[in-house]
């Protein structure tokens, strides 16, 4: 909308600099300029203009996760309304609707948790503003958005699950750090890691609560489970690496040693996480990509000019272990 009108106001000034410029075709010898329906008209990076409801700044994660959509939109030229909703579902409904009243081209959202988004959804549609989810999904009929751009959380899920069972050689109980409840992550990642530890009896969970995806939540947690069962913990699947780390914190006051004493698997593969391998704390990490920025305006272009575009860009992930970790590390950008 903003672009087009962008794009419209250029157009004139463009008509009037240069009349020879414009399509012009004879009428009873007068010369008739048509410009081109807004319909027509390609908007380009620097027409488009977009508004960004983002979670908060709870992980390290989020933290390149905003850096990515920044600086991507900064390159291109794209104007970005940015708005940081500190974990509240309210603030980023409240920031949907000032987008919708100041007529962006597109919103981009990362919803906080997955349900409670079909009246603001259905607002933005019916002024005629697509939103591309970024990272996180959200619980609502598929016509209410345009794309989701993000991970595969179930399928991180079954990974951690899978390395989990081969560190425990199938046997052992572990405790379960969750990510915010209500999430799109959390949700996947608790089912995915269950369908493949169910098929293993003498694998056990014998403990599952939040962290709410921060490190101070994370080992706080971690704490209680050592108050609570002490050295029977065999391992800690915890649903990113803030709070894995928190839980290292936690692990090593209580006098036992984390990667060793208590294995730790986790998901998103952030700088710190690889520290913590080269450190011997931490077993391994499932990749989660935050660095959506490129991909973001590359469909939010696509989008605005009207090109049909998939349902689900699924990210590519890795599994990382101490291993390679040392020579990953320096190329890492979150
Ligand atoms: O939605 C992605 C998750 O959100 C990341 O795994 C976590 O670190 C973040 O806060």
């Amino acid at each position: 909308m903003r672009a087009i009108m962008k794009g419209m106001s250029l157009f004139f000034i463009v008509l009037i600099l240069m009349l020879p410029g414009c399509q012009a075709k004879l009428e009873g010898g007068t010369a008739v300029s048509t410009p081109p329906t807004a319909e027509e008209s390609t908007i380009t990076y620097e027409e488009l203009v977009v508004g960004y409801s983002q979670i908060g700044a709870e992980s390290e994660w989020r933290t390149g996760n905003t850096a990515s959509i920044k600086e991507a939109a900064e390159s291109l030229g794209v104007e970005l309304i940015f708005s940081d909703g500190q974990q509240k579902q309210e603030n980023q409904i409240k920031a949907i609707r000032t987008f919708i009243a100041q007529q962006v081209d597109l919103i981009g959202v990362s919803p906080v948790v997955e349900t409670g988004w079909d009246s603001v959804f259905q607002e933005a549609k019916e002024a005629g503003i697509p939103i591309i989810l970024v990272d996180r999904r959200a619980a609502v009929d598929e016509n209410l958005y345009t794309s989701y751009l993000g991970s595969d959380f179930t399928e991180e899920g079954r990974n951690a699950a899978r390395v989990m069972v081969d560190l425990l050689d199938g046997e052992g109980k572990i405790v379960e750090l969750v990510g915010t409840v209500g999430s799109a992550p959390a949700i996947d990642r608790y089912a995915g890691f269950r369908e493949v530890i169910k098929e293993y009896p003498d694998l056990e969970i014998i403990a599952s609560e939040s962290g709410d995806f921060t490190r101070a939540k994370g080992e706080e947690v971690m704490g209680d489970f050592l108050q609570l069962y002490g050295d029977k913990i065999d391992a800690v699947y915890a649903h990113n690496d803030d709070m894995a780390i928190g839980a290292i914190k936690a692990i090593e006051a209580y006098g036992l040693k984390p990667g060793e004493d208590i294995k730790i698997v986790s998901i998103d593969a952030i700088r710190d996480a690889f520290q913590a391998m080269i450190d011997g704390k931490l077993n391994a990490t499932i990749e989660c990509n935050p660095l959506l920025g490129p991909q973001f305006f590359d469909l939010a272009l696509k989008v605005a000019n009207g090109e049909s575009v998939p349902k689900w860009i699924p990210s590519e992930e890795k599994i990382y272990f101490p291993d390679d970790a040392a020579e990953v590390l320096p190329s890492r950008k979150y």
